[in-house]
């Protein structure tokens, strides 16, 4: 049963008073708004609404995105219930080591890691794509080879990317207030550029292209074997896009747009007034994406004809193709510093959990320390930084992003059934917010994460369960015997 044991909650809160392992507590409701929104506003709404309303949805994309935001609503709704119980700092790794035990919080710990640190790799990849389109509109063209992954268009290394990454984990370092601050600056010219897509482009919308706004269903045969849906491969249906399926199968792609309001949940341990600050700023940037995201998709797909978007840049090339590339030069500007901004915070989530992880004991005691002056984990910064940049490098992330997906999925789904958990073994604890409609809105949850999750291809789901597979092993090799529950049981 020592898989299962727990950290108790009080002691949850004990180790972050001791002072070597203390981070600085001054995260605002505002600061943490912030950086929700800072970190969900990216690849999602400036590359995926594109492909997706492409091969899959049509101008009903909006839906998807709709569908999508309920999804991480409902999340929303548990992770803010366990954040405003538990202010630690580790997000869905803390809950549920307070909840369900040592072997399952192991589990989620190294699940995030698919969330946060390939799904940083997956954005710095992203964002040296449009840094590449920006200079070239300027008339510099980087060479291939120092500017994609081996295997893609003559690639050999990803430099631009790699540099990203080490420029962010330095910001990092050198402690969260100067990275919020320049993510509040970024996170600025993120927005303008959403408002000016939305707003200018109404005068470019023609009512034609919304019709039929869900085109009807297709069969797409080539879609085969292990890169069909899991739901369609268990239900025997030949692969379709379009129609209502094609909708759901959008929701399990668009729903990288959302990813990172749970982060906001990991900085718990540096918010000034946790239990009232957590809850707005988890809900708070949800809302407003899904607001933002919903009125991007409907513009763009008003635009241009769903079937002629662009993969690469859907928001600025829409604009091209009514006439106007000077409105797409800035669009591109804003998406350059819009993703800095989600790898910025992603990391930032990154080496939170990985800090809690060690303090621990489940990963090695040392990279628990605190800088001196910065007051921040450097030590797991610094690790994981490294580890992204040669991910992000060497590494062509399409495909990753879906990994990305299930594992935040999976989270998700973990963190709803703690909330419920938690509910029954300690009734007790103060809840600064109490999920509503309780068991329904976890219950809920559950099952709508799992019906995303179904909608991945089946190659995803193995790539997911052999990275839980090798995270069990590592977990039996080292964190069981040094865990420092373990230890402090037995003395
Ligand atoms: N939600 C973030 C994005 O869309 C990860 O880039």
């Amino acid at each position: 049963m020592s898989l299962f044991r727990t950290k108790s909650v009080e002691q949850s809160i004990r180790d972050t008073e001791a002072p070597e392992h203390r981070l600085r507590r001054d995260l605002s409701a505002l600061d943490l708004t912030v950086f929700g929104v800072g970190v969900v506003i990216g690849t999602g709404i400036f590359v995926l609404t594109g492909q997706v309303a492409k091969d899959k949805a049509g101008p009903a994309v909006a839906l998807s995105f709709i569908l999508a935001a309920v999804v991480c609503g409902l999340a929303a709704l548990c992770y803010a219930e366990f954040s405003s119980t538990v202010p630690v700092a580790g997000s869905a790794y803390t809950f549920s080591y307070a909840t369900l035990g040592e072997l399952p919080a192991w589990i989620i710990g190294w699940d995030l890691i698919l969330e946060l640190a390939l799904g940083a790799a997956v954005v710095s990849v992203g964002w040296s794509g449009y840094l590449a389109s920006l200079l070239d509109s300027g008339g510099i063209t980087l060479p291939a080879e120092i500017s994609h992954p081996p295997g893609e268009e003559g690639g050999v290394v990803n430099i631009p990317a790699i540099v990203l990454v080490l420029a962010v984990t330095a910001l990092l370092v050198a402690g969260v207030k100067v990275s919020s601050r320049v993510n509040a600056v970024v996170l600025t010219i993120k927005l303008a550029v959403v408002f000016l897509v939305i707003i200018a482009g109404l005068f470019f919308i023609k009512g034609d292209n919304y019709t039929p706004f869900i085109p009807p269903q297709k069969s797409t045969p080539e879609v085969e074997g292990a890169a069909a849906p899991l739901m369609q491969v268990l239900f025997g249906i030949t692969p379709v896009s379009f129609g209502w399926l094609g909708i759901f199968a959008a929701i399990s792609i668009v729903f990288f747009a959302y990813i990172g309001f749970d982060i906001v949940a990991t900085a718990a341990e540096e918010a000034r007034d946790p239990q009232r600050d957590l809850p707005i700023g988890l809900i708070g940037s949800l809302i407003i994406t899904a607001l933002l995201y919903a009125a991007v998709s409907l513009v763009v797909v008003g635009m241009q004809n769903y079937t002629e978007l662009s993969e690469a840049a859907p928001l600025a090339d829409a604009f091209k193709a009514v006439g106007h590339p000077g409105f797409a030069t800035v669009i591109s500007f804003g998406a350059v510093a819009g993703l800095t901004t989600v790898v910025l915070i992603l990391l930032l989530g990154q080496s939170r959990v990985f800090f809690s992880m060690s303090r621990d004991g489940l990963l090695p005691a040392w990279l628990a320390a605190v800088h001196p002056r910065f007051g921040t984990p450097y030590r797991s910064t610094i690790m994981m930084g490294a580890i992204v940049a040669c991910l992000a490098g060497f590494i062509p992330l399409a495909k990753l992003a879906e990994l990305v997906n299930i594992g935040t999925l999976f989270a998700f789904l973990v963190v709803s059934i703690g909330v419920m958990v938690l509910r029954r073994t300690r009734p007790d604890l103060p809840r600064a917010f109490r999920t509503p409609l309780m068991p329904l809105t976890p219950i809920l949850s559950v099952l709508a994460c799992l019906f995303v999750m179904m909608n991945l291809p089946l190659e995803t789901w193995y790539r997911f369960l052999a990275w839980m597979g090798i995270g069990v092993l590592v977990y039996l090799a080292y964190g069981r015997s040094h865990s420092r529950l373990k230890k402090g049981l037995k003395a």
